[in-house]
């Protein structure tokens, strides 16, 4: 399995629609959307539902919240647009959500939390997963927290493999996850510092899948090689449910690790697809809040080759989707 992370501000539909171009197979998450808005049918945060049913499958929305009536509602609504499944943030460290009892302060309370995945459950027929981290300060925590969680209803879970206080800080820490992995029986996905083909297959483990994050920035292409690097995983050993890796079928494409002399080349092949993304980008928000937005999708895509420092000036300065263009093709 191969899952886009949930990231506010990053993974709207244009995000997730250019992500399935170029690996299908991937499980698109929504941006996390607050229950209580879904609940009271705020415009913007139903406006940030919309998907294309057409390619965005399997489509998950991500909520946060700590009401289980909210969720009930918000949950409704959910099923009602026709998504695939409802995923629960309980791993946001972000100082206004975790002053609300929301993201990852329902580490802290894990039978909150559990009902929240109850009320969840039960209103829809789709299933509910949980995102969360490896604990608040410990990660003594992770194995009882996410038992009571599948208790609860949870159908699979993912986990960033850093806990509260780590914030973004450090290195993520896979371990934790396969001991979890060990001991519940829905699917676990880990998550956290995959940017290639390589670091997926090295950090699988056990683990029924992964999920890539700020990985995909200015390069999404790393999950068709990360998909095509898992079309060779076919079998685990019977024991410790690992999987056997066929070095000789994978041959792993990693784009992080092209040449600096290649780059400008490789930039220029990939334009029209990066010129796909502003346009979906304009359709979905309008002309100026699209190129707005894609301004810094525009400043990830042009690393690594003479003058992309000079043109990622310039795109601060980008206004409409003509400007993009003719930047664009002087390159
Ligand atoms: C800009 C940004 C926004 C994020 N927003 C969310 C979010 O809405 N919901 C969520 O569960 N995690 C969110 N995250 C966390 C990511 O889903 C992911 O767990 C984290 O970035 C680690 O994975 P990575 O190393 O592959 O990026 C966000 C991360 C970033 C960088």
């Amino acid at each position: 399995m191969l899952a886009l992370a949930p990231m506010a501000g990053i993974t709207d539909a244009s995000y997730r629609q250019l992500i399935k171009k170029v690996a299908p197979q991937t499980i698109v998450f929504t941006e996390f959307l607050s229950s209580d808005a879904l609940a009271y049918g705020a415009e913007r945060t139903l406006q940030m539902l919309q998907y294309d049913p057409e390619i965005e499958r399997p489509f998950i929305v991500q909520i946060f919240g700590a009401s289980p009536q909210k969720f009930l509602e918000a949950c409704k609504v959910i099923e009602q647009i026709g998504a695939d499944g409802i995923d629960i943030n309980m791993g946001c460290p972000a100082a206004k959500i975790v002053s609300s009892c929301y993201g990852s302060a329902l580490i802290r309370n894990p039978s909150l939390a559990a009902e929240l995945v109850h009320a969840a459950t039960n209103a829809v027929s789709i299933p509910v997963s949980v995102k969360t981290r490896l604990g608040w300060d410990t990660t003594d925590t992770l194995i009882p927290f996410c038992k009571g969680l599948v208790d609860a209803g949870a159908k699979a879970l993912s986990v960033h493999g850093r806990r509260y206080n780590d914030k973004f800080s450090g290195v993520a820490n896979w371990e934790p996850m396969y001991a979890l992995k060990r001991e519940v029986s829905v699917p676990v996905i880990g998550n956290g510092d995959i940017s290639s083909a390589e670091d997926a297959i090295e950090k699988i483990g056990n683990l029924d899948g992964v999920m890539v994050g700020r990985g995909t920035f200015g390069n999404p292409w790393v999950m068709k090689e990360i998909s095509e690097v898992f079309e060779t995983l076919k079998e685990r050993d019977a024991e410790s449910g690992t999987w056997k890796v066929d070095v000789e079928k994978c041959s792993i494409q990693n784009s992080h690790a092209l040449l600096p002399e290649n780059r400008l080349g490789v930039f220029r092949e990939r334009l029209p697809f990066i010129l796909d993304h502003c346009e979906l980008s304009v359709k979905m928000k309008g002309e100026k809040r699209g190129v707005l937005e894609m301004r810094r999708h525009l400043s990830s895509y042009i690393k690594g080759f003479d003058g992309a420092k000079e043109l990622r000036m310039k795109v601060l300065t980008l206004e409409d989707y003509q400007d993009v263009r003719s930047m664009l093709s002087s390159v």
